[in-house]
């Protein structure tokens, strides 16, 4: 335990294929500046402070160039995944030890998560709050399309852009799969929600502050956008030349 609470075990899922970025392997390992976006990723956890053990879920048929990846990190834990995201969390989840007291579930495509975006959401899950994520409120106008003609224009007051880490108090994460009946849902908070609503799960799930380079890289626009953004980091963490310190 490194933080002085109950563990934090993170699942990175990095099962899928990146069919919208297009690309002939894997999106986990698609290079970002020189290096796998799921190596970024699992920097990024490392240097939050707060991610006890680290979970991979790699793509069927790519155990070898995931093992070397993992091994690089000091990762010791990596299973295949499943045909959707949620078959995926449920294979890492299932390589979870008991120790694990909340499990933070992570995009390997979020390659550039801020650690303290990941440290928020984790101390968040406390006390009566089961569920908590990082997100960001929309600043666009919401219409409904269809065949391109507007039909509705959405009240966007209090809509939120959900992002990963999403973490879950881990007895609830357990409960809520095995529940089993929230495959249509498209997140794991949203799996908890309907099992919060389905009376299978008791507790409060909540939203912290996020950040833009928690973006999800699903395009080939987003990973020159997170080119971008690794390089201004880096400019901002350099040293100012000829500076006295
Ligand atoms: N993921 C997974 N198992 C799946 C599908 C997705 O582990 N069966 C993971 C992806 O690897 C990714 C995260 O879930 O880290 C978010 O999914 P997404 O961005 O949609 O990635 P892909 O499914 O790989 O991309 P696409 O939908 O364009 O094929
Ligand atoms: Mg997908």
């Amino acid at each position: 335990m490194i933080h002085g609470q109950a563990t934090a075990v993170a699942v990175v899922v990095a099962a899928g294929a990146g069919e919208r970025l297009g690309a002939a392997v894997p999106k986990a390992l698609i290079p970002l500046a020189g290096r796998p976006l799921l190596s970024h990723a699992l920097d990024r956890l490392e240097r939050s402070g707060v991610i006890d053990q680290v979970v991979v879920v790699h793509p069927p048929g790519y155990e070898g160039r995931f093992a070397d990846i993992c091994r690089t990190h000091g990762v010791g834990t990596l299973v295949p995944g499943g045909v959707t995201r949620t078959d995926s969390v449920r294979a890492g989840v299932e390589a979870i030890g008991p120790e694990a007291a909340r499990i933070a579930v992570h995009d390997a495509a979020r390659a550039l998560t801020p650690g303290d975006v990941v440290a928020r959401a984790v101390a968040a899950v406390e006390g009566d709050v089961v569920a908590a994520a990082p997100g960001l409120p929309i600043p666009d106008t919401l219409k409904r399309v269809s065949g391109g003609e507007v039909t509705a224009t959405l009240d966007r007051s209090g809509v939120w852009a959900v992002h990963t880490p999403q973490v879950v108090r881990a007895d609830a994460l357990r409960a809520s799969l095995a529940w089993g009946r929230g495959e249509a849902a498209t997140d794991d908070l949203g799996l908890v929600e309907q099992a919060i609503a389905a009376g299978k799960v008791s507790g409060r799930v909540v939203l912290v502050d996020g950040d833009v380079r928690d973006l999800k890289i699903t395009y080939p626009r987003d990973l020159a956008l997170a080119e971008r953004m690794l390089a201004a980091e880096d400019r901002a963490a350099a040293p100012a030349s000829g500076g006295a310190t």
